[in-house]
């Protein structure tokens, strides 16, 4: 059944079927359909592609991709990238970028980082020096990159972790630290920032963490602090929680999600976002992304593929399947493990963006219940429905 649009300066909801929304975000680079999935470009580039692969003609066509402020402010920095004009200059990439705020990338990757009040401390790993990422810092780090849209520095805690006291703290802090970073934004005319929601599991640290959030007037809400190993039902349930909650007529972006079932069941759940490093990380162990049935991955180095003279998929319109068969992917991924990392990558962003594409036409056309249920049956045929 649709409903009637609902519409905000930024982000329009143009169709709702369901639960699902298909809309449209107005950003400074360009509009971004939803629902979307954003490659991660760590330094506002997909690690193997060229920014020609990412945008029109032959290539991607994106309209967003992520970008980190830990590895940014590392290298080049926040001055010189201010200095030069602002990622959008300094890399060339016309289209919109949303930069993460940092502490999760810190706390992840580096083995000596520390939560305090204060921010997240580390250990700069070009120098060894004691740095210090503070809401305030991490700020100015994200206006001097000059993103689209930016997001607030969040306490996250893995969904895995056990320790209850832990989950509390970081939900309290991660709503301190909102507040921190709305005060010391300085572009918010220019720069959309969206806040976390956080929790861990817990439903009513989760409902505490959104009935503070949504009183603060933002232009969009991500949910964090998923994707970590916890079972999916339980992350289904938390996901539910949250787009139960936040604003219908603001952007819901669930982070870290990268799986098609994972963005599907979200899509259905009302999210509109997604990011993730699993489809450019996965290409470059040699997986092809593919509708079921299940795995729906095709190992391009198994023995199966020598004589496999197909293309990886036949409605992909990327240069990886319209001019390397499965079999010709096989020899070279011997040969030339770069060239077939690059296009692997290229073919599996175009997979989960095709795939957001598809749902998002679905839900235009008031199909996407029937729709989405038919791509589980084909990618799980064994499953009792
Ligand atoms: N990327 C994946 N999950 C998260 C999260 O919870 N917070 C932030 N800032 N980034 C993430």
């Amino acid at each position: 059944m649709q409903k009637r649009p609902q519409s905000t300066r930024a982000f329009t909801v143009e169709h709702v079927d369901g639960l699902a929304r298909a809309g449209t975000l107005h950003l400074p680079h360009g509009p971004v359909r939803t629902p979307v999935f954003m490659p991660v470009g760590t330094q506002a580039t997909v690690k193997g592609l060229t920014n020609a692969q990412m945008t029109d003609g032959d290539g991607l066509d994106l309209d967003i991709c992520l970008a980190n402020t830990y590895h940014l402010g590392l290298r080049p920095g926040g001055d010189a990238l201010e200095a030069l004009g602002g990622i959008h200059t300094f890399s060339r990439w016309p289209r919109n970028v949303l930069t993460d705020s940092g502490g999760f990338q810190m706390v992840s990757l580096l083995q000596f980082s520390q939560v305090t009040e204060h921010g997240v401390h580390f250990q700069s790993p070009v120098d060894g020096s004691a740095m210090l990422l503070t809401p305030e810092r991490s700020m100015e780090l994200q206006n001097q990159i000059g993103a689209d849209i930016i997001m607030a520095l969040d306490d996250v805690v893995p969904a895995t972790a056990t320790d209850a006291a832990r989950f509390a703290e970081a939900t309290e802090r991660t709503i301190r630290w909102l507040d921190r970073c709305i005060r010391a934004h300085r572009r918010p005319q220019q720069q959309l920032l969206f806040g976390i929601v956080q929790g861990g599991l817990d439903t009513s640290l989760r409902q505490r963490c959104l009935q503070q959030i949504v009183q603060r007037p933002l232009p969009g809400y991500a949910i964090g602090g998923l994707a970590g190993g916890e079972e999916k039902r339980q992350f289904w349930r938390v996901v539910q929680q949250c787009t139960a909650t936040l604003p219908p007529d603001r952007p819901r972006y669930c982070m870290g999600v990268g799986y098609p079932a994972d963005l599907l069941v979200c899509v259905a759940l009302g999210v509109d976002m997604f990011d993730c490093v699993y489809p450019a990380r996965t290409a470059r162990f040699g997986s092809a992304l593919v509708d079921g049935p299940a795995p729906g991955v095709l190992k391009v180095r198994a023995a199966d593929m020598a004589a496999d003279y197909r293309p990886l998929s036949a409605d992909c319109p990327q240069r990886c399947c319209r001019a390397y068969s499965r079999a010709y992917l096989h020899v070279l991924a011997a040969r030339d493990a770069s060239v077939v990392a690059q296009l692997l990558t290229l073919h599996n962003v175009a997979y989960l963006t095709r795939l957001m594409r598809r749902a998002r036409q679905a839900i235009a056309e008031g199909d996407f219940p029937s729709w989405v249920q038919r791509w589980f049956r084909q990618q799980y045929p064994q499953h009792d429905y």
